[in-house]
């Protein structure tokens, strides 16, 4: 046996001495089966531009697989899927497919058969992902365009918690809990979890009041009537309003 036999969108391939020590699985989809639906960018396992779908075994469930990192003489017995063989233009798209574009999470489209092929593998693995894992398992996905919020929102649809509206939730009616014990209490997490809950989820906070050592008051406000209470007990008194803090109005 001198060859390395795999499936590719079910169609069965082998290769051989044809092939350099370095090709990899990426390579051989672009270059040689004409697959150029599998995008790349860094080529060392960051951005997830290249990800596949894989079966690397009997009895292994099927994961994402990122081909820039895999030589494709690796992929004996493989049976591997491409975002070709999701879905596409004559086939019709696949429901990932069009909840994606449905939500409006693709943009100029590079990174999109990477997330399309890293939440396929997620629900090939047959596994019930709640809305955070969901969200935690793209940590290898960049996405230069869209901010995100349109892709996640879209891939929570499918969550076993998934709430019942579709609808995209105003960024006002959001609140981005950041550590443990902010107000969401839907699942642990730690100090390096973040993720958007409606407001009405969060334990309300009480405003924050600190003298500084400069004799100011530096107030921390949760909503806008907070800030009227606050004008109105300070009078004539100036203030600074701080968001973004990257310019500052003294008034
Ligand atoms: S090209 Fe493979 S992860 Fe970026
Ligand atoms: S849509 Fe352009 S990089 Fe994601």
């Amino acid at each position: 046996m001198d060859r390395v036999t795999f499936k590719v969108n079910g169609i069965e391939y082998s290769v051989g001495s044809e092939v350099n020590t370095d090709v990899t699985l990426l390579e051989y989809l672009r270059r040689r089966l004409r697959l150029p639906g599998t995008k790349y960018k860094c080529l060392e396992a960051g951005c997830g531009a290249c990800i596949v779908t894989a079966v690397r075994g009997q009895d292994t469930p099927p994961t994402a697989v990122n081909s820039c990192m895999v030589l494709v003489t690796s992929c004996q017995g493989w049976d591997i899927t491409t975002v070709e063989g999701t879905g596409g233009r004559l086939a019709g798209y696949s429901k990932v497919q069009t909840t994606l574009a449905e939500h409006n999470g693709t943009q100029c489209g590079y990174c999109t058969p990477g997330w399309v092929m890293a939440m396929h593998s997620l629900l090939q693995s047959g596994k019930k992902l709640t809305m955070l894992e969901i969200e935690q398992s793209f940590g290898s996905n960049i996405c230069r365009c869209t901010g995100y919020r349109t892709i996640l929102e879209a891939f929570k649809t499918f969550a076993v918690d998934a709430p019942a509206s579709k609808r995209i939730m105003d960024i006002e009616d959001l609140h981005i809990c950041k550590r443990k014990g902010d107000g969401c209490k839907k699942t642990n997490c730690d100090d390096y979890d973040w993720c958007m809950v409606l407001k009405e989820e969060v334990n309300k906070a009480s405003t924050v009041h600190i003298k500084l050592e400069d004799g100011r008051d530096w107030y921390r406000v949760y909503d806008l009537n907070e800030v009227f209470n606050i004008l109105v007990s300070k009078g004539q008194d100036s203030y600074m309003l701080v968001a973004g803090n990257t310019a500052k109005v003294e008034i």
